[in-house]
């Protein structure tokens, strides 16, 4: 205990008479913390409000405590009469704190703005911040006056109300700029117990800006106070907060498989607050992580998924495991249609010999077609579709396709990747497995022969199966 900080007629029954906004068991861990410092501490808090926490810090060390003291309506409405909003409330924590007989040193700052020039500090503790680049202006005010054994609590810190602010909680972690402090501490305690990690110089170095997130890809395996992976949650949550699709399923690609993640992702997303329009999209993302986190997914056994659209969505997304993010998904609509239109009959019926290669289709209405392969687990699919009304756009604007495809074939056949509707699934015509050809379309079966004659010389190794269509017919 600091001789200086506390006066010799300290009263713990006055401090407990000061309006607190921390829970009983939010201060045991505070209390916990500062057991752990030395004799005469330095101690800084952020947001000390009427002084409650820093009569209870002030009993270990010299406390400094920073805030810009203005009186809010939510301060009013908690604690009405202590001062007009606006104005500020120095004098009632001056006043709570003569009351206890502890003492404060008094910053009146904006925690944006406040520099820190003082002695090395033993703890800090945060509690005014509610967004990330709060938090970091807080840290770096101290930045310079960290040490090996530093503590720093932060209030909210794993609470995912808040997620923007957890997420740089994430980072500090991820980055080793602070380690967690075990602590047992209960579900609803959502302090941020950390020390001085291994790298705790690089704070100095961490830029301000929304985009620091950006150059930290979630680390996987970045636990929160229980173990969990919550952090994670906020960072993801995040993105989605800012539309930024990309990078949501991006990071969700970062994040280690646990099915406990769908139970975290679903406390998480109560507080992303989208607006409606955008309630589609944050569904199906959830979907997809779920379909991240389940077991089902790493496991060997086989999906049916010619049984249901529900089971081809899972079996796309893992079988495209290494694909990009937008290669992985497919919208609920279109995979009803794959299904209900028969494209899952043949990827189901070749399977085996399919998975991890290399098809070409050619046929007539091609279509969902591709998609239905890659259910399957195709590595690549290619599709040359003698549709003649729009063979032209993909084609250079050959106007008669019976004409010019098998000339366009012999020019071109090496170097042009050919696409069926859909994009991200076209590959340049090399180093094919399976060309599937349409029998009941003469176009197709001529373009196979060319091809064959191509392949018989450049790739022997190429199987020719050709698809009857005994299927209720997919074909217009
Ligand atoms: C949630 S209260 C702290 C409650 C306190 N820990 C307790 O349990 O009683 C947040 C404090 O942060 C202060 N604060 C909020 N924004 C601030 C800012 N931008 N700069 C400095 N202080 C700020 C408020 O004046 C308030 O005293």
């Amino acid at each position: 205990m600091s001789a200086d900080a506390k006066t010799t007629n300290a009263d713990p029954e006055a401090n407990r008479a000061i309006p607190r906004m921390m829970s009983e068991t939010d201060m045991s861990i505070v209390r916990m913390a500062a057991g752990l410092l030395p004799e005469n501490a330095t101690i800084i808090e952020f947001g000390p409000w009427l002084g409650a926490v820093s009569a209870v810090l002030a009993e270990y060390g010299e406390v400094h405590v920073v805030d810009r003291f203005i009186w809010t309506d939510q301060n009013e409405s908690r604690v009405p009469g202590v001062a007009a909003v606006g104005e500020s409330f120095k004098f009632a924590f001056e006043n709570f704190m003569r009351l206890s007989n502890y003492k404060a040193i008094i910053h009146v700052a904006d925690m944006r703005e406040f520099k820190w020039l003082g002695k090395k500090i033993d703890l800090c503790m945060i509690d005014a911040p509610r967004k990330s680049n709060d938090l970091m202006g807080c840290l770096q005010a101290i930045a310079s006056s960290l040490h090996q054994d530093t503590i720093v609590l932060v209030k909210n810190g794993f609470n995912p109300q808040y997620f923007d602010m957890m997420a740089l909680v994430e980072v500090l972690l991820s980055q080793s700029i602070f380690d967690l402090i075990p602590t047992n501490q209960a579900r609803w305690c959502n302090i941020a117990v950390l020390k001085s990690g291994a790298k705790f110089g690089r704070m100095l170095e961490l830029k301000n800006s929304v985009d620091i997130f950006d150059d930290y890809p979630i680390r996987s395996g970045t636990e929160d106070a229980w173990g969990g992976s919550m952090l994670a949650m906020a960072r993801i949550a995040q993105y989605v907060h800012k539309l930024d699709w990309e990078k949501a399923y991006d990071e969700l690609s970062n994040t280690k498989p646990d099915i406990e993640n769908n139970y975290n992702w679903d406390i998480q997303s109560n507080y992303i607050g989208l607006a409606e329009a955008e309630l589609g999209k944050m569904v199906e993302f959830s979907e997809h992580l779920s379909l991240h986190n389940d077991p089902a997914m790493n496991s060997e056994a086989r999906i049916p998924f010619e049984k249901s659209p529900a089971l081809a969505r899972r079996a796309y997304w893992k079988h495209r495991k290494s694909k990009h993010w937008r290669d992985r998904i497919v919208d609920r609509q279109t995979m009803e249609r794959v299904f209900s239109e028969n494209f899952l009959y043949w990827p189901a019926k070749l399977e085996q010999k399919i998975q991890q290669r290399t098809v070409l289709e050619i046929g007539k209405n091609l279509d969902l077609s591709g998609i239905g392969y890659c259910v399957a687990g195709v590595e690549c699919y290619v599709g040359i579709d003698t549709r003649k009304d729009w063979l032209p756009e993909y084609n250079g604007g050959m106007r008669d396709p019976t004409r010019d495809l098998p000339h366009w074939l012999n020019e071109a056949l090496l170097d042009l990747v050919v696409v069926t509707r859909l994009v991200g699934f076209g590959v340049p015509l090399r180093n094919i497995d399976f060309c599937l050809v349409d029998a009941a379309d003469n176009t197709s079966l001529e373009i196979s022969e060319l091809l064959r004659k191509y392949f018989s010389k450049n790739s022997p190794s190429t199987e020719f199966i050709i698809i009857e269509d005994s299927v209720p017919s997919r074909r217009l």
